[in-house]
Parts: structure tokens; sequence; C-alpha cells
């Protein structure tokens, strides 16, 4: 039985990892200073000592595994990037909060063997890198050895698009540790979609018109001849077009995009991004999700649509879940408790837990 600690807890997706890798547990103690993440925390595993605040905490008890995936909002490319310098008062300098917990913990003989670290893929970027490795050098300090690596949802068996810095370390210099092997993706983005979503998620139609502009091309792109289908650019100019040379029941949504094509095609099934694509890459995600982050209001689902042949719409707090890697018995637990925007949060804020479940059982 390990005894586990979460910090910046959220609603746990560690623990749910930890349940599902069959890795007998004990959770002797959180830190989440959110009332909607620690009350969802609660629906979902039950009444856990919570300590709240880090900053608040002297010492924690001793346990075997501590998980500290503290806030990426300073580090993230999606924010300022005001960083996690130590005394900056940033979201993401909490880190160091973890390193005055590790020396209370050093001091009373009580290191814990293992630590899970998990943040944006940012942080071993070329800005974040130094300060980084001061914290790899801090830890080796302390006797672990660091194992880190940027792992993507998509290649442990969820279709999100989602890269983030996973790091294991092991309070023993022989340790070894190997992340698990990328497996090719069987599940659809459309096998997790909810049937018969509310109209509030459909975008409008001038929403989409406005973010697949592609006017005054008439069809034709960059020597590429399509057959619109359905396509009246006087009072409905969004491009759904019969690509030549494929299925003529094919119908397609075109996205401009930042490459030398400068289009991509979105078909039912696809994730794609919704705002400032001209300047994006990648704006079609193949069957698969772009990132889920704490608000979803930059990416949508092509779907079928019965007016308009297809159309995009915005994934239900459900969707977020389940391609954060939960399964409905447990968002039947929270799904009524929330906001849609907590929800939401807390989806984006979380870990994949198909992915975190295979890095624990390796
Ligand atoms: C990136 S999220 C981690 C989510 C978590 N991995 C999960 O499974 O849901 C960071 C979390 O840290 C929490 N947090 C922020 N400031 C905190 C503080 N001062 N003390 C404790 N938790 C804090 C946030 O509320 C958020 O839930």
């Amino acid at each position: 039985m390990i005894k586990v600690i979460e910090l910046f807890a959220g609603v746990g997706c560690q623990r749910e990892a930890l349940k599902r890798a069959n890795i007998e547990h004990e959770a002797v103690a959180i830190s989440e200073n959110d009332k909607y993440a620690s009350r969802a925390y609660e629906l979902l595993h039950g009444s856990t000592n919570n300590l709240g605040d880090i900053r608040e905490i002297e010492r924690l008890p001793k346990a075997d595994l501590w998980t500290y995936s503290f806030p990426c909002t300073d580090i993230s490319l999606a924010g300022k990037r005001k960083g996690f310098d130590k005394g900056s008062g940033t979201h993401s300098s909490l880190l160091w909060e973890v390193q005055r917990l590790l020396e209370v913990a050093k001091k009373n003989d009580e290191l814990p063997k293992y630590l899970l670290m998990e943040n944006v893929k940012n942080i071993v970027s070329k800005k974040f890198m130094p300060l980084f490795q001061v914290w790899l050098d801090y830890l080796d300090s302390l006797g672990y050895k660091n194992f880190y690596k940027i792992l993507n949802a998509k290649d442990y068996g969820i279709p999100q698009n989602r890269e983030r810095c996973f790091m294991i370390s092991i309070r023993d210099k022989d340790a070894h540790y190997e992340f698990p092997k990328p497996t090719p993706l069987t599940k659809k983005l459309a096998e997790l979609l909810e049937n018969d979503v509310d109209e509030k998620y459909f975008l409008s139609k001038k929403l989409i018109t406005c973010f697949t502009d592609m006017k005054d091309r008439h069809g034709l792109i960059r020597g590429l001849r399509f057959r619109p289908k359905y396509m009246n650019e006087t009072d409905y100019a969004f491009a759904i077009t019969t690509h030549a040379g494929y299925r003529p029941t094919d119908n397609y949504i075109i996205v401009p995009q930042a490459t030398k094509e400068g289009y991509a095609l979105a078909e039912v099934g696809d994730g794609v991004y919704t705002n400032r694509c001209p300047s994006k890459r990648g704006v079609v995600q193949k069957s698969m999700i772009p990132t889920i982050k704490t608000s979803v209001t930059d990416i949508g689902v092509v779907v079928d649509d019965k007016d308009e042949l297809i159309s995009i719409r915005r994934l239900t707090p459900r969707e977020c879940w389940r391609l954060m890697g939960w399964c409905d018995e447990e968002i039947d637990k929270v799904i009524n408790e929330f906001s849609n925007t907590q929800l939401y949060k807390m989806a984006g804020n979380g870990i994949v837990v198909e992915l975190l479940t295979c890095l624990f059982e390796f």
C-alpha cells in the first residue's frame, strides 16, 4: 500500500489513474484551494484530508508519492509567459512551495521516494529550460533521479492532441524508468461525442462564415478545384464543399490556415480551431480534438447537421471530461453539480487519466 499526497490536486486525475492501474494506495492528504475543484474531488473520491492552500501548509504527512501538477498559466504559450521565478508571485511560481515542503520533509527524514510532475510542454522550451534545470538540479541534490518526457494523449488511447511534460523522480540514484511506448490511436473523436446536443452548442452561421472566410476564391483554392455542394456566397458564405476526387457524399468545411496550401479540409468527426485560423497551423485535427483548455471557446467539432449538411459545434462538458479520460459513471457524479464554466475549467486543468494510468503501470 503506498501513501500518496496530491499537491494542486484538482479533481484528482492522479488518484483516478492509480485506481485504474490497480495500485493499492491511501491518499493521506491533498492540497487544493479552489472550492469547486475540492468539491468535485470529494464527489469523485470521497472525503479526503484537504490541507487547502499550499502556501499555508507547514508540514506534510509522511508519504511515498507526491504529485505536483502546478499551475501552468505563466508558462503556457496560451498565457503571458510571466514565468515561474522563485518569489515572482506568479501562479506557476507555486512550484517553489513544493521545494519548501521538500526541505521540511528532508529535515524530518521523510522525503518521499517518488515524485510526479506534470506541466505544459513549454516548460522545457528555450525560455524556461534554464529555470527548469535549476529545479532538476535541486531534486538531484536531494538524491532523486529524474526522468522527464513530452507525451501526447493521442498516443495513449485518447483522441486529443494534448502534449504535456511529465516527470517521474525516484529517490534512488540507480533507479531506472522507461516511459510507456506510444500506441496507435484506435478511438475516434466521434465515438466520444453525445447525441442530440442542445442547439446552444452549435456555432452560428455568422461565426463559421467568419473564421472560414476564403473570400474571392470561388471554389478554386491554389489550383485545387472544388465543386461547391452548398454555397451561396451572398447570404451564406461558409464553404461546405465536395472535394473533387473524393466520394461525392463527402462534405468538407474549408478552414484557412498558415501553411503553403493556405487551408485545410474538415469533415464530420474532425476537431477544428475556431479562432485566428489564418495565423495557425494544424487548424483541423483528423478524428481528434485540439488541446482542451480551461474554456473551450477556441475549438469545435464538425458534425452532421440536418439543415446545413454539416456544421460545427462546441464540446459539451461531458464530452470534455470523456476526452480527459473519465468514464460516464464518474462524470455522472459531478455533471449536475457545477456550472458548465466550472466543468470546463476542471476538465481543462486536468491530466488525461488514460495516459497517467499508462505511466503508473510501467
Ligand atoms: C494544473 S491544475 C492541476 C489539476 C490536477 N492535476 C487534476 O487532476 O485535476 C492546478 C491546480 O492547482 C490549484 N491551485 C492553485 N493555487 C493553489 C494553491 N495556492 N494551493 C493549492 N492548490 C492551488 C488550482 O485550483 C488547480 O486545481
